[in-house]
């Protein structure tokens, strides 16, 4: 069963507009991050304990798991790093979220996230996002945009591509 992905960078609204797909397709939703929390505890404590390569690792499992279930899968912005998560989205129809600078800032505020910590947050996430611009662009099948309009409008959007 082929899988809906969703990938990009953070604050994207993945997980939110993701959720929301797999309800109006009717399918059930998987996102990689939230699998990781339940098995093993916050992001930010695996990062700050385990280090982010074992992070990785778990993230590279969860996306296994989570593909070979089917439906709509969301993916944590950095899962795209792993080769065998890029191979194996060949099988599956992939779809890219982009967001502006100037929108992302509201939706990382006061963040969880390890990577976003501290003042210079938005230029982090702007020096992830442009390393990683080349990966995305080369897995995506479509790319929508969330920076303007209600959320729905995307939802409405990927179901009807999907
Ligand atoms: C990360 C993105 C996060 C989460 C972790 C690392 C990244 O997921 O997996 O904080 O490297 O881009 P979201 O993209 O859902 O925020």
């Amino acid at each position: 069963m082929t899988a809906l992905v969703l990938i990009g960078p953070m604050g994207a609204g993945k997980t939110s507009i993701g959720r929301r797909v797999a309800k109006a397709l009717g399918v059930p939703f998987y996102d990689s991050d939230i699998a990781i929390v339940r098995a093993h505890g916050p992001v930010e404590t695996i990062f700050a304990e385990q280090g982010e390569e074992r992070f990785r690792m778990l993230e590279r499992e969860a996306v296994r798991t989570g593909l070979e279930g089917g439906g709509v899968v969301s993916l944590g912005g950095g899962a795209v790093l792993h080769p065998g998560t890029r191979a194996d989205l060949a099988a599956h129809r992939v779809v890219l979220l982009t967001v502006e600078p100037r929108v992302v800032a509201s939706r990382v505020k006061d963040s969880t996230r390890p990577l976003l910590q501290g003042e210079d947050a938005l230029a982090r996430w702007t020096e992830i996002y442009d390393a990683r611009r080349p990966l995305y662009q080369e897995l995506a099948d479509v790319v929508f945009d969330t920076s303007s309009g209600p959320l729905q409008d995307v939802v409405d959007a990927v179901a009807a591509w999907a």
